[in-house]
């Protein structure tokens, strides 16, 4: 099963900044989850909400900050919000990355940007993972960018994703954990998708998803599971 650092390791760290993401690929997690919203001179930047107001000293909307102006806000321990651009190059392939299309338009800016920076930096497709709980924006990154694998993300338990998951050509079906039981599992794994489930905070909601048969985790906590592996 994959231990994704959610947000990086956000449970010890201040979530989506290059601290909690090197913290999280030093554990031994070998992916690490990311939230990604436009900024009002177009970059891609990494934050969860679409505003500055819960992870920052600051208050506002992202797409009213300029990617110079969003550098001097602390996001917690002296870090700033990062641009996509600045957690790729830290990663520099030492762990896979699922990006999440939070904002708006985020679908379309992410096929370009992703396109390129893959093939400057010769990585393949399969580094990267992305996912959204807005299916229009993994409808249009799809097509834009056809060759990377999506994770179609539900808030509640997932009805309808048949037909959606063979239009995205998708890797996997994401689903919370409270959504989660043994007959959904069987489910999405007979449409050959794999089953990833968010967000798993402790041993005992560890074990509960490994013995259903889970692919994939994101948590806060990648150290504690990883390091409970090791046991
Ligand atoms: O992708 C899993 C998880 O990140 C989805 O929820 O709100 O933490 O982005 P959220
Ligand atoms: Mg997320």
């Amino acid at each position: 099963m994959l231990i994704i650092a959610h947000r990086g390791a956000s449970g010890h760290f201040p979530e989506n900044t290059l601290l909690s993401f090197e913290e999280a690929i030093k554990t031994g997690a070998k992916a690490i989850e990311l939230d990604i919203h436009a900024c009002k001179t177009g970059e891609l930047v990494v934050i969860h909400d679409d505003t500055v107001n819960r992870t920052t000293n600051k208050k506002g909307n992202i797409d009213n900050y300029s990617l110079l102006d969003l550098n001097k806000l602390n996001a917690g321990k002296n870090e700033k919000i990062p641009s996509l651009l600045e957690v790729l190059n830290l990663v520099n392939s030492r762990a896979k990355i699922n990006i999440e299309l939070k904002g708006k338009g985020t679908g379309k800016k992410l096929a370009a940007f992703l396109t390129d920076y893959c093939k400057a930096h010769n990585i393949k497709h399969s580094n990267f993972y992305i996912s959204s709980f807005r299916h229009n924006e993994l409808k249009t990154f799809h097509h834009l960018a056809p060759d990377f694998p999506i994770g179609i993300l539900y808030h509640f338990y997932p009805r309808h994703f048949v037909m959606l998951a063979k239009k995205l050509k998708a890797h996997s079906i994401n689903v919370s954990f409270s959504a989660l039981s043994s007959t959904l599992v069987n489910k999405i794994h007979s449409h050959n998708l794999e089953v990833w489930v968010y967000t798993v905070n402790t041993i005992e909601q560890y074990h509960k998803v490994e013995r259903l048969g889970v692919d994939a985790v994101f948590t806060n906590f990648p150290k504690l599971f990883v390091e409970s592996r090791k046991k």
